[in-house]
């Protein structure tokens, strides 16, 4: 058996549980809407943090989308979080279901082949044909277990399933029951109170289909935007670096200025503009804080174990050919133009960028 600590990545409700019991106590069973662990100001704290509780900010850049979100699952719609791939959605809709419901766990994820048995219930077979369709030998969805104890659902990619599984949703969101025909005419399960579905949705992903109308009536849409602040998407990038290098945190030095220079690259690239208005062809290849992050980290893994221990703008340019290249080869042009026309004139001054620079002109021929 595997224990606590030994698993790559624990579920949200696990790793800040010391921050959820902090903010239940705080709480004392006040404000509480029904079938909900917090009030909804807890839960906006979970997510933004509170420096008096010690609780940390996790998500970053939009606070009144937190609020819009948190007040959205308190009626009666869904909530779905549409944008770029790597603005968080994922990360928000765990927070928010570990906040609310204490579980994060009850989660469909959408493909091609998802299919209205993923959606509703299927059925144990050997159960079925030895005792008939009893509640024993169902075995119910995320979405049917959420309903049944009152706790928030995750969608993730929706658009990823045919329009035919989405509208299954339509009804389901509507009269927030699920019907169950083999168990008799009327047989049903009612959500209680506390359920509610978050669903996800990338603007990005190629062969998506469309949502139906009738499926967006049955939520409100938040579009979650790549971090605009750069102090902000900095403080991110080393928070979130820190703890991805563990105990190789001591032993690599990261220089703020070689992260600066990226958290700058990537928000020209994004915005198509320099910071002094030199305009930029924008990349097709997603360029989110989430590639930023796994970028520093491979360039101080890189650093550590290749290099002398200190991270250089060299390594940023190495490991940024393979974010850039994923997906697009006119984009390699684009950043060729953004080396020779930008980078080139601060190389002049910075000895980051001048390395940045150089490694470009090596490993980018
Ligand atoms: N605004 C933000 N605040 C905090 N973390 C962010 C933000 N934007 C991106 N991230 C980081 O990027 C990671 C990837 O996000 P994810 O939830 O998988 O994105 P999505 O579902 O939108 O594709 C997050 O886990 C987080 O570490
Ligand atoms: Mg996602």
């Amino acid at each position: 058996m595997l224990n606590d600590t030994q698993v790559i990545r624990l579920n949200a409700e696990q790793r800040y549980a010391h921050e959820l019991n902090k903010l239940q106590e705080a709480d004392n069973n006040q404000n509480k809407p029904q079938g909900w662990n917090l009030s909804p100001k807890s839960v906006r704290q979970f997510i933004l943090g509170n420096e008096e509780l010690g609780i940390s900010r996790k998500f970053y850049g939009d606070d009144p989308l937190v609020d819009r979100a948190i007040v959205s699952l308190l009626g009666k719609q869904g909530l779905m979080l549409v944008g770029e791939p790597g603005t968080a959605k994922s990360m928000l809709s765990e927070l928010l279901a570990a906040a609310i419901s204490g579980d994060s766990n009850l989660t469909i994820q959408g493909t091609a082949g998802t299919s209205e048995d993923h959606i509703c219930y299927s059925w144990n077979y050997a159960l079925l044909l030895a005792e008939g369709p009893t509640e024993k030998a169902l075995i119910g969805s995320p979405l049917y277990q959420g309903m049944k104890l009152g706790k928030i659902v995750r969608f993730e990619e929706i658009t990823r399933c045919p329009p035919e599984i989405q509208d299954v949703l339509v009804s389901l969101m509507s009269e927030k029951q699920m019907m169950i025909p083999e168990m008799g005419q009327n047989a049903k399960i009612s959500a209680k109170p506390g359920f509610n579905l978050i669903g996800t949705a990338n603007l990005r992903d190629r062969g998506v289909h469309e949502m139906s109308a009738a499926l967006k009536r049955r939520f409100n849409f938040e579009t979650v935007k790549p971090i605009a602040d750069k102090h902000f998407e900095i403080e991110l990038i080393q928070m979130q670096l820190d703890q991805e290098l563990g105990d190789l945190k001591s032993q690599v030095t990261i220089p703020i200025d070689v992260i600066e220079l990226l958290v700058t690259t990537f928000q020209e690239l994004r915005q198509g503009q320099t910071d002094e208005g030199t305009k930029l062809k924008t990349p097709d290849s997603v360029m989110s804080t989430a590639e930023a992050v796994n970028i520093v980290y491979a360039s101080a893994l890189d650093a550590h174990y290749l290099g002398n221990g200190i991270l250089n703008g060299g390594q940023i340019a190495k490991q940024l050919i393979g974010v850039v290249l994923k997906d697009n080869s006119d984009d390699i042009k684009r950043i060729q133009f953004y080396m020779d026309n930008v980078v080139r004139e601060r190389a002049k001054k910075s000895s980051s960028w001048r390395d940045f620079y150089q490694a470009s002109k090596v490993f980018w021929q």
